[in-house]
């Protein structure tokens, strides 16, 4: 058992995609509630162990440690033919989730008019289209915010399948009003009622249980999903993701409160990725992004587009880290910088001809900005075998170093490969 000063929040700090699957899942192994806040099966958390890779869309990637209690909370859009497909991928690699998942009653059905809705958003905006996941997630916390959502909750009703009805057909209604004609409430109600069955063994107040293990000392591990440059409020809005994705996020979709978190980690890829549209001051171009996406395996883990790439932005970083109030940087995939060429990273913006230190709110002008940068030594050794901050080569150390100081917070792990096992635990 754990203490709940123990607690931890795991948070992406840029894009999303910054390797926090596998920094949750070296963490998940000490303690005894994985709690997923917001988003949904958006999310792609790719843990490596032994060599063999696992990707986690809904599902909080501690999972795959056998004695973690899972939690989705009530800031979670939950579909529920996604969630039932992630359950049998899982039962292949032996592990069961039935007698350890909990899913909230208040967290709101991802239902297949949301998946018609989200394209149809997308191709309506044209041009302009934000680049989405398609997973539906965009339409249902809308039809949250609206009040016309249907809960998890409402699955266990015994009236559930004519409220679904009711929904659906006024749904199709509105698709059809877009010009998406076609679609069959009768064909839809056949392909979900099952997957909202097979829900319900989990659902349950899950803001109550996670108090109670609060009560019990039970150490909890909260996962946060995509990254802070893509919350609704603080990211590049419109091109971002429907929910809030750094503390706030945590507090609301989880039913505890600020002094549960405990440690609060935030995940920083030692270079940039964005998948989807919108301003990316450090994108590289086409020939060196491509050198990096394929060094660093960068392609999307739920949808496999390929992701646009770029130098560190630590004006991202650090305004990330303000919002959030971290403790400590977790830093991924250094071993894919070793390449023995400097390493410009971006310390500062200028815009119309001032240099500033944060992330414009209009989108204009994040377009705009010029990044400042500051070239940092290169190493070419092969850093995968180091296990201790004083085994990386003294350009890498300087390199960790620099970010420490930028952001003002310690980094304590570092990843140099995708293994488990290839993590520095900094002392
Ligand atoms: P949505 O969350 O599917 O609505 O997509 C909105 C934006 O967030 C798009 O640019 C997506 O590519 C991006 N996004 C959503 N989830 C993730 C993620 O897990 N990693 C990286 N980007 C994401």
């Amino acid at each position: 058992m754990s203490t709940a000063s123990a607690n931890k929040v795991v948070l992406g700090l840029q894009w999303g995609d910054e390797g926090k699957g596998k920094v949750i899942d070296v963490l998940a192994g000490s303690t005894d509630f994985v709690v997923r806040c917001q988003g949904g099966a958006n999310a792609g958390h790719t843990v490596v162990n032994n060599g063999k890779t696992s990707i986690l869309h809904l599902l909080p990637s501690g999972a795959l440690h056998k004695e973690a209690q899972c939690v989705i909370g009530n800031g979670v859009v939950v579909d529920p033919i996604a969630l039932a497909e992630e359950l049998d991928s899982l039962k292949e690699l032996h592990v069961e989730l039935e007698s350890r998942l909990r899913v909230s009653d208040r967290a709101h059905l991802v239902l297949p008019y949301h998946g018609l809705l989200d394209a149809a958003n997308e191709e309506r905006r044209g041009k302009k289209k934000v680049g989405t996941t398609l997973r539906g997630i965009g339409p249902c916390y809308g039809h949250k915010m609206a009040r016309q959502g249907l809960r998890c909750g409402e699955v266990l009703r015994g009236d559930f399948p004519d409220l679904l009805r009711q929904q659906m057909e006024s749904v199709c209604a509105q698709l059809g009003e877009m010009g998406c004609d076609g679609y069959k409430v009768d064909e839809m109600m056949d392909q979900v009622l099952p997957f909202c069955d097979l829900l319900k063994p989990f659902i349950c107040d899950t803001v109550n249980l996670l108090h109670k293990a609060v009560d019990e000392n039970k150490g909890i591990l909260f996962e946060g999903a995509q990254g802070v440059m893509l919350d609704i409020d603080f990211g590049t809005y419109p091109f971002v993701t429907s929910s809030n994705t750094g503390v706030g996020g945590v507090i609301t979709g989880s039913g505890l409160n600020h002094k549960n978190l405990g440690e609060i980690i935030g995940i920083v890829k030692a270079y940039t990725t964005r998948v989807g549209a919108g301003p990316f001051p450090t994108e590289l171009d086409e020939a060196a992004a491509d050198e990096l996406r394929q060094r660093g395996g960068e392609f999307g883990a739920t949808t496999g587009r390929p992701r646009r790439t770029g130098w560190l932005d630590l004006v991202v970083v650090a305004y990330a880290c303000r919002l959030n109030g971290m403790d400590t940087i977790a830093l991924t995939k250094l071993d894919v910088l070793s390449t023995g060429e400097t390493i410009p990273v971006c310390v500062a913006y200028e815009l119309n001809g001032e240099r500033i230190d944060t992330v414009p709110a209009s989108l204009d002008d994040l377009a705009a900005v010029t990044p400042v940068y500051e070239t940092l030594d290169g190493w070419n050794e092969d850093i995968s075998g180091c296990r201790r901050f004083e085994d990386l080569p003294p350009q890498a150390q300087a390199y960790v170093r620099f970010i420490e100081e930028c952001c003002g917070v310690r980094v304590g792990y570092i990843g140099v490969g995708p293994d488990r096992e290839e993590t520095i635990v900094c002392a």
